[in-house]
Parts: structure tokens; C-alpha cells; sequence
């Protein structure tokens, strides 16, 4: 198999909160990279800016720091960390102030694609277009690029959309869902409509039922304050666990063009029952000898925010009425393990009778970690004794199946830094999509209120054990998280 690297034309892209922890952890990582792979070339620019006071040199040091430590750049990246280095600038500016931005402007060059990536608290993002737009940066030619939480509620995202409305078209608008980016989430689709074979039983008249999990081992050490106002409904449903369901449920768009999909993304959305209160399961994780509890973490003894949840969704269309779908995410739990199992209904007849057992297959689809696609099928179990059934899994790996190019698939925001670049929208959420989320959110998270503390769940346990009861009571059991 063949990398095709495309390269993109040269471009500025200005990194707001260029000293903050994303910028260091994942943008600038992933910036070095691209650079690294040949996809951007000499004549591009990286500009940090913040408050914190730095020459470019200062800056170039950081970023440096970074790229080593978070970036897998070792001795003999040497010379290609001098050149990717080389490409950076910084400026010291305020959001909320006059500081830095004439001198920003005179950096950006005209007539090329310049994007602006707003790596700051959500509460700047106003701010930002405001200036942008004041100093003659806002133009056709430049995009933005807004991290999540976009909005805490319905209320707030519309004022957020209205407010970069004002200087922006949709068009440049790029919302970050990060999911969208990993590698197999892209796989989901090419699955789905590239292939026959699943199409045609991809409905509530074979598919019995789906599960979601989205599991994480860590808790929410260094990110309290911000968890713990936000809570897993808020931090990975509302976005993360959406976007998966929609890219499972969504109906084949005609094109993979940006409207294309993100329209039938939104047709599930707004297809969405509401979830009555009996259907949600919130968790809070509790201490063990060595690791702190959930309140101690986020320093607040009374603390009723969730660091797990599951939900059943049911959605009224034609293809899905009758077929729930199961989420759950959370924090401390057994694995990092997230995948979904798409559980085909039963044979309509055994002809093996009674003592053969029940068999369905399960397509599932593993996001992180192990990449990969199992479809797991009924066979006949090896030897004497009469027709005895058993199921295996046809099992395909991606690191086996692809080999090293496996290994060389881009990190998220990898590929979806180089969309913005490229001006495809296709992988990132649009005003509306978003909109409708906290819409279908806002409800759910209301009835917490009325609801009964989180509970408590064991580290490393699958979650409350009224999680399993759940879907126990349809008579389905959730799968095992393990990675
Ligand atoms: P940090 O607090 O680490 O960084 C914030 C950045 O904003 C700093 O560079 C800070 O620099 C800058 N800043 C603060 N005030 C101003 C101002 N008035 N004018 C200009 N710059 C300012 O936050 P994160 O990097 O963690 O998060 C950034 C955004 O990304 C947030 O919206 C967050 O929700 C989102 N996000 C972060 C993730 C992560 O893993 N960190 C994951 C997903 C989303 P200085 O103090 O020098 O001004
Ligand atoms: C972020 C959430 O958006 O996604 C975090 O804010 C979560 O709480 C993270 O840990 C999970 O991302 P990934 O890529 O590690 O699955």
C-alpha cells in the first residue's frame, strides 16, 4: 500500500493560547508531525499568542520543549525540529485588549489561506472574532477554528454561534469534535458505504441492538474545576458519543461532502427521542487504597456531577423505531476500551434445535485501543458430538491488516488541522448540528437536578451496578470493557 501525503499550499495559522496546555499537548505536536511527513512546506507560519511576554526565540524554546515531549521527536529529528522551528513566530496579545493585535496583522500575509485556532477558554471566543474583525484579519480567505465545550446549554451555544456569526460566514467556521478525526471513526463510514454487505441489514428489522461505550481508565486529575462544571453528559455525550451515534444511525448521504453528511447528522438528532429520567445511570467513581475519589479530586465533598453515564436512546425514524441504542462513558473505569457492537437480531428459526444455544453475530467496531472491525459469526464447533454451534470472531486488526501504514496513520488533530488548511468541513460540526445536540441535552441534564446523587461506583468496575441493570432489564447484557 502506497502513502499518499498531499501536501497543502503555505498558510499562516495563529495560535490563540499558543502557551496553554492543548497547544503544547496536541496542536503543535501535530503541526511538527505534518511538517515532518512533508505535508507543509518552508513557507508556512505558526504564530503563538498570549499574554505570557516571549520573543520568538522564547517560543520557539517552548515549542521545542513540547515537540519533546509530547511530540516523539528523538536525537536525529534534530535537524528537522531546527527547520520545523524556523516556521514559528509569536506575538504577546490580549483577547480583551488592544495589546499585540496591529502587530499580529502586520504578520499575516495576504493572499494566501490564513486560519486562526482559537486554543482558549470559550468565554475569549467573542472577543477574539471581535478582534479579528477590527483589524482587517476576518477576510474571505481566513478561517477559525473553535475547541469544545462550545456552549454549556443550548442558550449558551446559540449566543456562542451568533456571536462568531457576526464576522463569519458558516463556511469558515471549523468546530472541533476530535473524534471526528480519529482514524476509525472515519472507518465507521467507509464501512457503512462502502460496502455492500452491511447495508441492506443496517435497520431495526435485523439489527437488535447497538452499544457505545466510550471507557477511560485515568480520572480527572489536573481537569477538576472545568470537570466538574461540566460532568461526563456534558464532557463526552453531548459531543463525542453524539457524533458517534449519528455516524452510525445517519441514512447514506448522497455525497462525502461537508453538507451532505453533516445534513443527515442532523436528521438523527432532531430524530432523537427525549430520554425519560428511568433510562439514565449516573455514576461517581470512589477512592481505593492508592488513587483519590471523585469529590477529592475535583475538591468538593458534595460534588453531584457524574463521572460515568449511561443512557438508552431510542430513535423515531423509519430505519431505527424498535432498536435501542445503549451509551455509556466514563471515567476509572476497568480499561481504556471504546468500541461499538452492532448486535444482530437472533436467526429467525434454529434448525439445530434447543441444545445448539443461541447465536447472533455482533459487528464490532474497535476505536481505541487496537484499531480494528470483528464480526463475530456462528460456525460449527470442530469435531464429534453432533452439530454443535459455536461463534468466532473474523477478526481484522488494522496493525495487522495495513502493516506499518497502520502505524503511520495521523494522530486527529492531524488530519483535521490539515482539513481546516485544505477547507474541508466535512469532519467538524456545523452551528446548527451543534444546536440541536444541546437541544436534545439540555432536558437530560435538567432531570439531574430532581434526581438522586450519582452512584458511587468501584475503580476499575464497569461502573454502578444500576448500569448493568439497565439493559438487563430488555433482557441484553452490556459487553466487557477490555482493551
Ligand atoms: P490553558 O488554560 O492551558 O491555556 C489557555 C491559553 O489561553 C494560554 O495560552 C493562555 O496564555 C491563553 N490566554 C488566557 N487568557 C488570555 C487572554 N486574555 N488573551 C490571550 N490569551 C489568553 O487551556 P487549554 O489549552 O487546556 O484549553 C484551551 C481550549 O481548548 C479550551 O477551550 C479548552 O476547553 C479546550 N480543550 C482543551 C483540551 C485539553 O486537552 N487541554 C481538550 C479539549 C478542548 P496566557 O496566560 O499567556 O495569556
Ligand atoms: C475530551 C474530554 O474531549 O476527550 C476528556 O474532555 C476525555 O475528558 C477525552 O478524556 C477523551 O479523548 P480520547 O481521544 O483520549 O478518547
Amino acid at each position: 500500500m502506497v502513502s499518499r501525503i498531499i501536501p497543502v499550499d503555505p498558510f499562516d495559522l495563529v495560535i490563540f493560547g499558543g502557551t496553554g496546555d492543548l497547544a503544547r499537548r496536541k496542536i503543535l505536536p501535530a503541526l511538527y508531525r505534518r511538517f515532518r511527513a512533508g505535508q507543509m512546506d518552508e513557507q508556512s507560519r505558526i504564530i503563538g499568542a498570549a499574554r505570557t511576554e516571549l520573543d520568538a526565540r522564547g517560543y520557539r524554546e517552548m515549542v521545542g520543549e513540547a515537540i519533546g515531549e509530547f511530540g516523539g521527536g528523538g536525537a536525529e529529528d534534530a535537524r528537522g525540529l531546527q527547520e520545523f522551528l524556523d516556521l514559528i513566530d509569536y506575538v504577546t496579545l490580549d483577547a480583551r485588549g488592544e495589546t499585540g493585535w496591529p502587530e499580529l496583522r502586520a504578520l499575516i500575509r495576504e493572499g494566501r489561506v490564513s486560519a486562526y485556532y482559537f486554543s482558549v477558554a470559550p468565554r475569549f471566543f467573542g472577543d477574539l472574532a471581535q478582534q479579528l474583525h477590527k483589524y482587517g484579519m476576518a477576510d474571505g480567505n481566513c478561517r477559525i477554528v473553535v475547541e469544545k465545550p462550545f456552549g454549556r446549554d443550548l442558550e449558551s451555544a446559540k449566543l456562542l454561534n451568533a456571536a462568531l456569526a457576526r464576522h463569519f460566514d458558516e463556511s469558515q467556521i471549523y468546530r472541533i469534535d476530535h473524534y471526528l478525526g480519529k482514524e476509525t471513526v472515519q472507518n465507521l463510514m467507509a464501512v457503512r458505504f462502502g460496502n455492500m454487505l452491511f447495508e441492506p441489514l443496517w435497520n431495526s428489522q435485523f439489527v437488535d441492538h447497538i452499544q457505545i461505550t466510550v471507557a477511560e481508565s485515568e480520572g480527572v486529575a489536573g481537569r477538576g474545576e472545568y470537570y466538574d462544571r461540566a460532568g461526563a453528559m456534558r464532557d463526552m455525550v453531548q459531543n463525542h458519543l453524539m457524533q458517534l451515534l449519528c455516524l452510525i444511525a445517519m441514512e447514506p448521504p448522497a455525497k462525502f461532502d461537508p453538507d451532505s453528511v453533516r445534513d443527515e447528522k442532523l436528521k438523527v438528532i432532531r430524530a432523537l427521542d427525549p430520554v425519560r429520567p428511568g433510562n439514565v445511570v449516573r455514576g461517581q467513581y470512589e477512592a481505593t487504597e492508592t488513587r483519590p475519589s471523585y469529590r477529592k479530586q475535583v475538591e468538593n465533598r458534595d460534588s453531584a456531577t457524574e463521572s460515568f453515564i449511561a443512557l438508552k436512546v431510542l430513535i423515531s425514524n423509519w430505519r431505527w423505531a424498535g432498536t435501542p441504542f445503549y451509551l455509556r462513558t466514563g471515567k476509572r473505569l476497568r480499561d481504556r476500551a471504546s468500541e461499538i457492537a452492532v448486535v444482530f437480531k437472533d436467526a429467525p428459526h434454529s434448525i439445530f434445535g434447543e441444545e445448539a444455544g443461541r447465536h447472533r453475530n455482533i459487528l464490532t467496531i474497535k476505536l481505541q485501543p487496537n484499531e480494528g472491525i470483528e464480526l463475530g459469526v456462528t460456525i460449527k464447533e470442530p469435531g464429534p458430538g453432533g452439530m454443535r454451534l459455536v461463534d468466532v470472531p473474523l477478526d481484522m486488526s488494522f496493525a495487522e491488516a495495513l502493516g506499518p501504514e497502520a502505524d503511520a496513520v495521523p494522530d486527529a488533530y492531524e488530519r483535521l488541522i490539515m482539513d481546516v488548511i485544505r477547507g474541508n468541513q466535512t469532519l467538524f460540526m456545523r452551528g446548527d448540528e451543534v444546536e440541536a445536540a444541546w437541544a436534545w441535552t439540555d432536558p437530560i441534564i435538567a432531570g439531574f437536578e430532581d434526581d438522586a446523587p450519582p452512584h458511587p461506583y468501584a475503580t476499575g468496575s464497569s461502573g454502578p451496578d444500576e448500569a448493568l441493570a439497565l439493559i438487563h432489564r430488555d433482557g441484553r447484557r452490556w459487553r466487557e470493557i477490555k482493551a
